[in-house]
């Protein structure tokens, strides 16, 4: 299914179930799936006490890779990986807390208590209401933001083998716990080659706005292609897209819908995107690259406008990502011909030697 059609038909949860059955799930089917999975959104109590010991200001990325990695400590009852029942519960399971565990890292963050989810709101109403309602008053969930995050969920759900999916891949095919799996891939993720990108290209929006903004971006583009000052353009270039994203188009529309609608319409660094994408696209150094906005490009800008602090946006990313993963692992434990993984090297050292003493080193 193209992907433009699935963000604006679907909502997260059926791409969820899409990409887990490989079929889209009619109305009983998607009603069964919904309430399966904000079945199980709750996180085992005890994995509070396990946040607290977290400095307060440590990166939500490695508070997360943490979190997934310890939740293996939690549910000892699904962890047979040859078991295609145990997998589906690892799968819901999944799914299903992410979002808790990624508010909970915010509200650690913030000094706030934990807001517990509430299963009568829709899997992003309920994760906005976790990140940002406090027990003292009631929280109305915006449906333009809820839907706009949601799209941000279904354009970064799945991405055939990038860096993150084949670590999980790679992780998984010893058949460790899957929750330990996944966990390598949220490690993987955090990088800003990878899903890192969208945190750096809001920060370069935000340095060079501080820096002139617009007047400097003709400045700024020259050392972008300056070969030896390593300044790379944030949220440009991808290794299979070398067209356009279509993410991206999706991105930029839905950016301008939150900032009309939170009425952030002369947003600044929104402008100075823009400038730059309009600059970059006439640039032969960008075309003939093949250099395009990728989907983090715009991500950014619509996260900062819901509220949403720059250092989580990879942690919305690994949550939304986490379907990918764990569908490509369980493709792959379910193919009777799999076998673990190991990479081949091309050995280019010294020939056989023999070890000689320390001291005739
Ligand atoms: N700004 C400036 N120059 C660039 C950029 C950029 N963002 N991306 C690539 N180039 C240049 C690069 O210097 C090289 O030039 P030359 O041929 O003269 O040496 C050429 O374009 C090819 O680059 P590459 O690094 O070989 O391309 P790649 O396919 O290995 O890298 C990339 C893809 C995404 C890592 C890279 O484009 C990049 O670092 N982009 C910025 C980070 C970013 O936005 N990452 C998010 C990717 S999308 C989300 C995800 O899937 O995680």
């Amino acid at each position: 299914y193209p992907i433009e059609q699935l963000a604006v038909n679907c909502d997260f949860l059926e791409t969820c179930y899409l990409l887990l059955n490989g079929e889209l799930p009619n109305a009983q089917e998607k009603s069964e799936f919904d309430s399966l999975v904000m079945r199980h959104n709750m996180v085992h109590e005890q994995l509070h006490f396990f946040l607290r010991g977290f400095r307060r200001d440590a990166h939500p990325m490695a508070v997360l890779t943490g979190l997934v990695g310890a939740l293996s400590a939690f549910y000892h009852d699904s962890t047979d990986v040859s078991n295609p029942h145990h997998r589906h519960v690892s799968a819901i399971r999944l799914i299903a807390k992410m979002p808790t565990l990624v508010a909970m890292a915010h509200k650690y963050t913030k000094g706030q208590p934990y807001m517990y989810p509430q299963n009568d709101l829709s899997y992003t109403g309920n994760f906005l209401r976790m990140m940002f309602a406090t027990p003292c008053e009631d929280y109305k969930v915006n449906d333009v933001v809820e839907r706009a995050l949601d799209r941000i969920l279904i354009l970064h759900a799945d991405h055939e083998q990038n860096a993150s999916t084949s670590t999980v891949r790679l992780c998984g095919s010893s058949g460790t716990n899957p929750f330990a799996a996944i966990a390598a891939g949220v490690a993987c993720l955090w990088g800003p080659s990878h899903g890192g990108a969208n945190e750096a290209a809001l920060n370069m929006l935000e340095h060079l706005q501080a820096n002139g903004g617009v007047a400097k971006v003709g400045e700024f583009m020259e050392q972008v292609k300056d070969k030896n000052s390593s300044v790379r353009l944030m949220g440009f270039g991808h290794r299979v897209y070398k067209n356009y994203d279509p993410r991206a188009k999706l991105m930029q529309e839905t950016t301008k819908e939150v900032l009309m609608a939170l009425g952030l319409e002369n947003d600044p660094l929104f402008k100075l995107a823009m400038e730059l994408e309009r600059i970059a696209l006439e640039d032969q150094y960008f075309v003939d690259r093949k250099l395009y906005p990728n989907v983090d490009f715009y991500s950014g800008i619509v996260q900062r406008a819901i509220g949403i602090p720059t250092s989580l946006f990879t942690a919305i990313f690994a949550l939304a990502r986490t379907v990918g993963w764990i569908a490509q692992w369980n493709e792959m434990l379910s193919d009777p011909d799999y076998k673990i993984g190991r990479p081949r090297q091309l050995y280019v050292g010294s020939s056989r030697r023999d070890v000689p003493k320390m001291d005739a080193r």
